[in-house]
This record gives C-alpha cells, sequence and structure tokens, in this order.
C-alpha cells in the first residue's frame, strides 16, 4: 500500500486521537516543563514578554509559561480541535491567553506583535510544497519586533536516518495499540499509521509525511529567512527510556534573532 498522503493530511489529523497517539510524548507535564525550561533557558523572556506560541497544538507550552507567570501568550494553530481543548484548558486556570486559528504561513496577525516566538514539538515540514517550512519561518519573522526572538524545536533529521526504524508500535494503557510503517525517501518520511483499539477495532488508518531537518540545513533555513546570530543546539532527548517515540526524541532547537 502507497505511503504518499493527501496533500492537506496536517489539517485533519490533529485530534483527539493524536493526542492518545502523541501522548507519551505532548501529554506528559514533565516532559512539557522540562521542555518550557529549555524555551526559558534559550530565549531572554521577561513576564511582561508577549510571546506567540506557533503551531502550538493544545497548548501545553504556553499554559506552562503562564503557570510560571508569562502572561501575555498567544496560541495559533489550524486545529480547531485542539485550540479548543487549549481554551478548556486555560479557563480552568484561569490564565489570560489569546487563541488564534491561522494557517502559520499566513496568519493576518499584525506585524512586530510580538518579543518571542517559538515552534515546538516538530511542527515543521508537514506542507509539501517546496517554500512553506520557508513562508512560516518568514511569517514568524514578519511577526517579531526588532530585537525578538525565534526557537524552532524540530526532529534531528540525521538522528532519525541513523537508527532508521521501519516498523514501530506502541501501546496505550490496556486499550489502544498504535503501529507505524515507514519509509524514508532523501528528506522526507512517510509513515503510514494505524490505531486500533482493543474494544472498538481499527480507529484510524492514515499517511502522513514530514521533511526532516539536520542542523546545518536547519540554520541555513534560519538564515535564509533573515534571522541572525543563528545557533542550533542537537542532542535534546525528552525520553530518558529507550523505545521509538516517532519524532518526538532526538530533537534539535534553532535559535535566530531579529536585528
Ligand atoms: C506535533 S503537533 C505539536 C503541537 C505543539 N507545538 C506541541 O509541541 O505540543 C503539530 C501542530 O502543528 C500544527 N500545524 C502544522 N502546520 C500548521 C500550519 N501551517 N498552520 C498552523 N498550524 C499548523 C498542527 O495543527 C499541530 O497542532
Amino acid at each position: 500500500m502507497s505511503m504518499k498522503p493527501d496533500p492537506g493530511w496536517w489539517k485533519t489529523i490533529f485530534d483527539d486521537v493524536y493526542l492518545l497517539t502523541d501522548a507519551r510524548s505532548v501529554c506528559d507535564q514533565d516532559i512539557t516543563r522540562r521542555e518550557v525550561d529549555l524555551i526559558c533557558e534559550l530565549l531572554p523572556i521577561r513576564s511582561e514578554h508577549r510571546v506567540l506560541d506557533l503551531c502550538g497544538g493544545h497548548g501545553r507550552h504556553s499554559l506552562e509559561l503562564c503557570a510560571r507567570g508569562i502572561n501575555h501568550c498567544t496560541l495559533l494553530d489550524y486545529s480547531q480541535h485542539l485550540l479548543d481543548h487549549a481554551r478548556t484548558s486555560a479557563a480552568g486556570f484561569d490564565y489570560p491567553m489569546d487563541f488564534v486559528r491561522a494557517d502559520a504561513r499566513s496568519t493576518g496577525l499584525p506585524a512586530e506583535s510580538f518579543d518571542h516566538a517559538f515552534i515546538m514539538g516538530n511542527s515543521l515540514g508537514y506542507i509539501q510544497e517546496p517554500g512553506s517550512d520557508s513562508q512560516i519561518l518568514t511569517e514568524a519573522n514578519r511577526l517579531l519586533r526588532l530585537g525578538g526572538w525565534l526557537l524552532v524545536d524540530v526532529t534531528d533529521g540525521a538522528a532519525v536516518k541513523e537508527s532508521f526504524n521501519p516498523i514501530a508500535w506502541h501501546e496505550i494503557g490496556t486499550d489502544i495499540v498504535v503501529c507505524r510503517e515507514r519509509n524514508l525517501e532523501e528528506d522526507t518520511l512517510y509513515t503510514r499509521e494505524m490505531v486500533v483499539s482493543k474494544e472498538k477495532g481499527l480507529i484510524r488508518d492514515c499517511n502522513y509525511c514530514v521533511r526532516l531537518y539536520e542542523s546545518h540545513t536547519l540554520g541555513a533555513l534560519l538564515e535564509e529567512v533573515g534571522f541572525k546570530e543563528v545557533d542550533v543546539h542537537t542532542d535534546f532527548s525528552p525520553h530518558q527510556r529507550t523505545g521509538d517515540y516517532g519524532f518526538m526524541n532526538r530533537r534539535m532547537l534553532g535559535v535566530g534573532h531579529k536585528l
């Protein structure tokens, strides 16, 4: 069976099933806290700063920043489902977050609205048209004030290629099994993902693909769209245990300054 996805796969996949299949990474509060420790280490965020959580999903990083007293966080994502999830969580804590549903390539937000922006959790490389990641980073650059910072956290393509695993599966609780079949073609990783509930049967069978970056290509992309003082930190592995965590272990963090 072909693993070539529908080009718009990223518009529909980020829902409750994603929150199950990726729960080990994106619903683990301890991992999110460590990722936010890194955000705070790499970006000079102060409590009065306006922060953009671009492609922020269900808002775990913004929520944790709010818990740390950063009160001007805007969560932007395409998935209405994940935004609704975030809105409910923020309301539960009375956090004053803003929510925007938009395509990160063209957000419609005013230029220079933020002091910092970050794109966490391997959220680049989904759109197959050439130049789409560059469009997202150009938009991030436009949204930052002069002197603002961008942080991009993506899987380390070199590490993925080195330990390429064509078949992986993991269980979630007693009911769910997630099976992934992968094919690597140059810098794109194609995946077929099947999610089976022992109780209900097959609940998802989908294909997706992600463009992989290595430290030099991520650095070059940040420079190409105009960021200065670009630095790429490799070797961020939030999972302590060995196992196949898809794109969510062996990550790298690219930082750029708008000057
Ligand atoms: C793997 S999730 C990570 C979410 C979040 N950053 C985290 O670490 O939990 C990727 C997210 O990127 C969003 N996304 C991908 N491409 C996007 C685009 N062009 N515009 C807006 N959101 C996008 C998806 O909707 C999804 O919520």
